[in-house]
């Protein structure tokens, strides 16, 4: 078996935090128990481009269970926990190409090498490898049925690669399943970018003036973690739709250049391009924080602050000063990429687990259905989402109501009215 990963000898860490993970993801246990029985993925190769950590380990030994065989890298060079990659080679033999730190050639090559074992199946996190086998590795794209993508960055990408004809096989969009984007952007982002932030500098947050910019699911997450952590949230967006939605969730709302004066923190949550540019660096205020946890490390302009500093130095793990002309430091977090993950571990287990769930029913539900779906962004079946969503309360011990006969008949009709 082929691997790349930093060290074999970090596996039993790596066992015990899978393990720790585990117990919070009852939905894909409950999963992989049916799929030891059936194995509805037996012989199917599955390439996975995922943020390599706990809850990814736990959901590759659920595919491995399902008869698949996974082929696993990195979605991002400073997501991978190098003691997941180790468990994963030595305890159950699936090979992984991911090292924490790798730089963008490594990177490139892990995906080649995912890619060489020939999948029928890609798993996705931000449309990295769909991207490479449709530009660079066409040799192996006519053997893929199907794929998944997880986040919201990607299927943009793939949206715009269906519009454009050149999408080459179907692909089912997690992200967009209620049971994902609901839990896992809104409070998987919200939490865990606080914990990168606060794991990153050990500021307290009360008291701040703490910026979000972006107000999708996870900067609606971000910003209310934010808010309970005692900062004053201001919120950014170019949605008018969604500048007001934040007005009237209690923030205040204004546009970048004038929260560029006030913020004592900034945290970027677009999946856009230089969201943050010079001449917002420019304006703000000595020690000011800047990161990103949006999926790419393009939504600050980093090239744009090191033109206008004269001098940059890391002043801790996973913080960068650099000093203006003026003095002023912005200190940037995590070189600008997924502070969630790279300063801290990713969303916790629990929402991962309903992630997740969709990802390994997906793979199921594409090779059910394998040569009659269309070369597409397809939305994930609405029975697979509702699923995940009661195998969740049934786990957490929750119960909920059912219509009445009479209820059913009741929303069904038009006749009965004042
Ligand atoms: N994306 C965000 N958090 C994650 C996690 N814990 N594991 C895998 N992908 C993630």
């Amino acid at each position: 078996m082929d691997y790349d990963i930093k060290d074999i000898g970090l596996a039993e860490e790596g066992r015990l935090r899978t393990q720790w993970a585990s117990q919070e993801m009852p939905v894909l246990r409950s999963i992989k128990e049916g799929f030891e029985r059936n194995k509805p993925l037996r012989g199917t190769k599955i390439a996975a481009c995922l943020h390599v950590t706990t809850e990814t380990a736990n959901l590759a030994m659920t595919l491995k269970a399902g008869g698949a065989e996974v082929v696993l890298c990195a979605s991002n060079p400073l997501s991978t926990q190098d003691d997941v990659t180790a468990h994963l080679v030595k305890d159950h033999e699936i090979s992984v190409f991911a090292i924490n730190g790798e730089d963008t050639d490594r990177y490139y090559k892990h995906i080649d090498q995912a890619l060489d074992a020939k999948p029928q199946i890609t798993m996705d996190d931000g449309a990295d490898l769909v991207s490479r086998l449709h530009k660079e590795r066409t040799d192996v794209i006519d053997g893929v049925v199907g794929g998944t993508e997880e986040t919201t960055t990607g299927v943009l990408r793939l949206r715009s690669m269906a519009a454009n004809g050149v999408l080459r096989y179907p692909i089912i969009s997690v992200n967009d399943a209620d049971t994902k984007h609901l839990f896992d952007n809104r409070y998987g982002t919200g939490q865990s970018t606080m914990d990168g932030i606060i794991r990153a500098t050990n500021r307290l947050i009360a008291g701040t003036n703490f910026v979000v910019v972006g107000y999708g699911w996870c900067g609606k997450g971000l910003s209310m973690r934010a808010r309970a952590l005692g900062a004053n949230v201001i919120v950014t967006e170019v949605d008018p739709l969604k500048a007001l939605e934040a007005l009237m969730d209690g923030y205040r709302v204004m546009s970048i250049s004038e929260a560029a004066e006030l913020g004592h923190i900034f945290c970027t949550v677009t999946g856009n391009i230089h969201v943050i540019r010079k001449e917002h660096f420019e304006k703000m205020r000595d020690g000011a924080m800047v990161c990103n946890s949006g999926h790419f490390n393009v939504e600050l302009d980093l090239e744009g602050l090191e033109e206008i500093a004269e001098q940059r130095r890391r002043v801790r793990e996973f913080v960068e000063e650099f000093t203006l002309p003026s003095g002023n430091r912005i200190n940037v977090l995590a070189e600008g990429r997924l502070v969630n993950l790279a300063a801290a571990e990713g969303h916790p287990s629990s929402v991962m687990d309903m992630s997740f769930a969709n990802q390994a029913l997906c793979s199921e539900y594409i090779v059910k259905n394998s040569g009659s779906l269309e070369n597409s962004v397809h939305d994930v079946p609405e029975d697979i989402d509702k699923s995940v969503s009661r195998i969740k309360l049934s786990a957490l011990g929750v119960t909920f109501d059912e219509l009445t006969e009479e209820q059913k008949q009741y929303l069904e009709s038009w006749e009965i009215g004042t």
